[in-house]
């Protein structure tokens, strides 16, 4: 298993983009600005992209300090629950824990995602109330539920 980041074409991953975030335009609007990572075994298996989203107020939970964004992270459906998706996490952690005092990442109030950053040792940080109503052009339908709030994770590096 190999995790390289990319930096040309990396529209050629959208398919995999898409299986964590299914609005190309939502895409666009952080795919160019961020780092992408894929990885790698016996060929594409997933992929991560993350954004440096500047400093925390002073009075923040937990720790002051620079956040780094999980924007879109996914493994290929076929893949799933067999550890890849851990791996990219500890990737991340590992890579940016000299330079970054805060992973986190924003997804929907779904049981598809939360437990998986709760095993990957996530807490729960704050909601932005009807995102997924307000950004998205379609309903968004996860576990046959629509998603409405943005439910924000927070880990210490
Ligand atoms: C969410 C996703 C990235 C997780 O990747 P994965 O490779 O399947 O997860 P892993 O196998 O590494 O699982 C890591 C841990 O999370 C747990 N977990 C993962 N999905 C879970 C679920 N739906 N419910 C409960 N636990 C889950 C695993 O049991 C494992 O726990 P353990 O470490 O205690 O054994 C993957 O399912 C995915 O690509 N989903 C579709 C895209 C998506 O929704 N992306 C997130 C957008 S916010």
């Amino acid at each position: 298993m190999e995790i390289r980041k990319i930096t040309h074409h990396k529209k050629q991953y959208l398919p995999l983009l898409l299986l964590g975030d299914e609005q190309e335009s939502m895409i666009d609007r952080y795919l160019s600005r961020g780092t992408l990572y894929v990885l790698l075994d016996n060929g594409p298996k997933g992929v991560c992209v993350v954004t440096d989203e500047g400093f925390l107020p002073e009075d923040s939970w937990p720790e002051n300090g620079r956040v780094l964004e999980i924007k879109n992270i996914a493994i290929t459906p076929s893949c799933q629950k067999q550890g890849y998706g851990k791996a990219l996490i500890r990737f991340i952690e590992d890579t940016y824990r000299q330079s970054y005092t805060v992973l986190q990442v924003g997804t929907g109030d779904s049981p598809l995602t939360l437990p998986f950053y709760e095993a990957c040792g996530f807490t729960v940080s704050h909601r932005v109330k009807d995102f997924f109503t307000q950004h998205y052009d379609h309903p968004i339908i996860e576990n046959g539920v629509q998603l409405t709030d943005m439910v924000y994770l927070r880990k210490k590096l």
